[in-house]
């Protein structure tokens, strides 16, 4: 049987931090996978996890199974991070997935159970993992311009006119916040537009919100997933906790299934069921952490506050490292990386530009120039900056 396997082609950022990891040089710097670091380089645990997980430690009783779809406490308070209030719980269906990769893939087992014909519509480009698990599901895939390359901003033009081709039922997904890989973002008034074309064209929005709290903070990072679930009838939203809790690896996730009053329940029944066949019980400890903290005013205030702070210093770092790229090539050409949001900035260099930095330089980001934010310190900044100049020359 094993001889039939194929060697699979390597994950583009998973590949890359091997790569990181093997090479000997001292000096090197990481801007590859999405994981928060801070100033020393470390992805610290968050303080208001340490004493939630302390409080557990001491009052936890039993680790018998929980709900298969996880813990009725734990979708409501992440319903309520997320949409805020601006959807009628009776619509809400929800499941615990293994961290928001895990929502990804049930969301899309929902729509090929549902509609195995829709076609999903992906941003170009987009998170190397959605082509991915779409391909291996068999779905029918197309994509949306996004990226102006010229201006390494929103193709919003684009983006409207790919999408005027939508069919009804066909699934469209949208990165809700700090798109990855390019860190650009429609403003307000193009995601009020991108809603209701959206609306208009029955479409079905598959949002991805693993970056909640690292853009703008967590209600105006929300902002866009509120007006698309008020508006559409049917709405999909796959929720990572990895990254504004720390909690990476504790696999912590929702989807949300937003429907009408009516079909919630079978929603319901069959989300629950997704897990049974997939893998049975969600992982629970992180889910567990979660409903804490967003239930108790102190934790909740404890973690908003560092979490504010961690979109703080990534602000700070992108303001210092567009700064220093101007006066060094003495051009705007980089001013886009103060605009954007989130962890990630594409930054527009050429593959050639992308190996040189590794190569001479130790500097590591993903092939298409995304460089995570979070892995610069104000040590390296000027590295990077002077790095940067140095293979435009
Ligand atoms: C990233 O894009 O670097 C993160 O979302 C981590 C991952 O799984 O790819």
């Amino acid at each position: 049987m094993f001889d039939h396997l194929k060697p699979q082609a390597q994950d583009s950022i998973l590949a890359l931090i091997q790569m990181f990891r093997d090479d000997p040089r001292p000096g090197k710097i990481d801007l590859g996978v999405g994981v928060y670091k801070d100033a020393s380089g470390l992805t610290p645990v968050m303080r208001a996890v340490k004493a939630a997980e302390r409080q557990l430690w001491e009052t936890e009783r039993s680790k018998t199974y929980t709900g298969l779809a996880g813990e009725p406490a734990f979708h409501a308070a992440m319903a309520d991070l997320i949409l805020g209030g601006s959807v009628p719980v009776d619509r809400i269906a929800a499941v615990a997935t293994p961290g928001g990769t895990g929502a990804i893939r049930q969301a899309l087992e929902l729509i090929s159970l549902a509609s195995p014909g829709a076609t999903i519509w992906l941003p170009d480009p987009t998170w190397p993992n959605h082509p991915s698990i779409i391909a291996y599901l068999g779905l029918p895939m197309r994509t949306y311009r996004y990226f102006d390359a010229e201006t390494c901003g929103v193709d919003f033009d684009g983006l409207i006119a790919d999408l005027a081709q939508v069919r009804p039922g066909d699934v469209v997904l949208v990165h809700g916040c700090c798109h990855n890989p390019t860190g650009a973002n429609p403003n307000p008034v193009e995601w009020a537009a991108l809603a209701d074309l959206l609306a208009a064209k029955g479409a079905v929005p598959l949002v991805d919100l693993a970056y909640q709290g690292f853009g703008e903070g967590l209600d105006a990072d929300a902002a866009a997933t509120r007006l698309i679930a008020a508006r559409c009838p049917e709405v999909l939203i796959a929720a990572s906790c990895s990254k504004n809790f720390g909690i990476y690896r504790e696999r912590t996730g929702i989807l949300l299934a937003l429907g009408s009053p009516a079909q919630r329940a079978t929603v319901q029944g069959s989300l629950a069921w997704l897990n049974r066949q997939n893998y049975s019980f969600p992982p629970d400890h992180g889910a567990r952490l979660v409903t804490m903290i967003l239930q108790d005013a102190d934790l909740r205030a404890d973690w908003q506050a560092e979490l504010d702070e961690i979109r703080r210093s990534m602000l700070g770092l992108r303001t210092a490292l567009a700064q220093e790229l101007r006066r060094i090539t003495g051009s705007d050409r980089f001013g886009f990386i103060a605009q954007h949001r989130g962890m990630f900035s594409r930054l527009g260099l050429t593959p050639a530009q992308v190996e040189t930095l590794r190569r001479d330089h130790a500097i590591y980001m993903v092939g298409d120039s995304r460089i995570n934010i979070a892995g610069l310190n104000a040590a390296t900044v000027p590295l990077l900056a002077q790095a940067i100049a140095a293979t435009e020359a």
